[in-house]
């Protein structure tokens, strides 16, 4: 019951995609010539898209698609759409003397630390910069479980996996920062951080698989921590841009994966579309941090360009460090390459 009623609240009362700052990808994504961008979840909608969207309008240098690991066909499948999309449709849009952006996957299981070091190592073996981190990747509502170091796997792959990886890629931001550009780290969270439970984040069963809580709150709680960790991350790299977003409602994967598990879900899954705003519009949020100068670091954006409509518990600065001292102490030892 108390899922359905949180769930109830965010869908009928959460902000979505209403009001805030007009983008055009089009026009207002600046040239990102010569730059690298780093995506994870890039092979679901919001990511997939992020990717066609900056390879067509910004033309960066490389995209990589960081995303679980899959056969060599299905992962140059997925390449060759985000190419293909970017650059076989809308020929009058395109700057058709600038280099066509190499798009390149990564592999990446944010459910295992050896897997996100794996992938911050190959990256660092390929690149001398990193302009853009988009923290895309996420789930929610899968079966209880945990991930490979025996957290919650919301918490665990949502938060704590994009955690280390972010700090094995600092070193990189920073040394771009260092050669006079602005990067970014894009972080992608939700309205959802409301329905985290009763205190924000339950730290005595983040080392369960939180049985006693409903998906909600545990989708909840990993992304409330995304918004601490954004405004922890500012403090601590101030030659950084680093802003999170809620992308809006949208008939993703993700949703798919909702309607199988949610009898809310699959209930309102006739009227949905009243709620949900298509790929297009949503990708416009990750669009909007990743490239406008208007980004104030620290920030959570929900929607477009507005802040001020986090919770309270997103805004509570107590937890924001009793989560910043826990996640060092888990990720110590591990958050630095050789
Ligand atoms: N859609 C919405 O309405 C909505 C609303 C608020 C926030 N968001 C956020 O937007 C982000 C993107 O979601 P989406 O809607 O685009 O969903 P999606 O289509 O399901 O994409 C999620 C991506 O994450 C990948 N992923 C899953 N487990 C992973 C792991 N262990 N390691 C690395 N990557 C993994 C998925 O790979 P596979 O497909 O191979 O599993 C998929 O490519 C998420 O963070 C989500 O919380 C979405």
């Amino acid at each position: 019951m108390p899922e359905f009623r949180e769930m109830a609240k965010v869908t009928l009362f959460g902000s979505g995609n209403k009001g805030g700052a007009t983008f055009t990808p089009a026009k207002d994504i600046p040239s990102l010539a010569g730059k690298v961008v780093l995506i994870t979840g890039a092979a679901g909608d919001l990511g997939r898209q992020t990717a066609v969207e900056l390879a067509k309008y910004g033309r960066p240098a490389r995209i990589y698609v960081a995303d679980l690991p899959r056969g060599e066909a299905e992962k140059k499948a997925v390449v060759e759409r985000i190419t293909r999309e970017a650059y076989e449709s809308d020929e009058k849009d395109k700057d058709t003397t600038a280099p066509k952006t190499d798009v390149r996957f990564i592999d990446l299981d944010l459910t295992s630390f050896e897997s996100v070091r794996a992938c911050a190592a190959e990256f660092a073996a390929q690149e001398e910069r990193l302009d853009i981190l988009v923290l895309n990747a996420g789930i929610i509502r899968v079966a209880k479980g945990a991930t490979k170091e025996g957290y919650e796997v919301h918490f665990g792959l949502n938060y704590l996996g994009h955690v280390l990886l972010a700090k094995l890629l600092v070193p990189t931001l920073e040394k771009t920062a260092a050669q006079g550009a602005e990067p970014r780290v894009v972080v992608v969270s939700s309205e959802g951080h409301a329905m985290a439970p009763k205190g924000g984040i339950q730290f005595d069963n983040l080392k369960t698989e939180c049985a006693a809580m409903d998906y909600s709150q545990r989708y909840g709680q990993s992304k409330l921590a995304l918004i601490h960790l954004t405004r922890h991350l500012s403090v601590h790299h101030p030659t950084l841009k680093i802003a999170a977003v809620h992308p809006g409602r949208i008939l993703t994967g993700m949703a798919d994966a909702l309607k199988k598990e949610s009898l809310l879900v699959k209930l309102t899954a006739p009227i949905a579309p009243f709620f949900c705003v298509p790929v297009s519009v949503g990708i416009v949020n990750h669009l909007w941090a990743a490239t406008s100068k208007d980004v104030v670091s620290g920030k959570y954006y929900e929607p477009v360009g507005v802040t001020g409509k986090e919770s309270a518990l997103a805004r509570d600065e107590a937890l924001g460090r009793r989560l910043a001292e826990w996640t060092e102490e888990q990720i110590r030892g591990v958050e630095a390459l050789a």
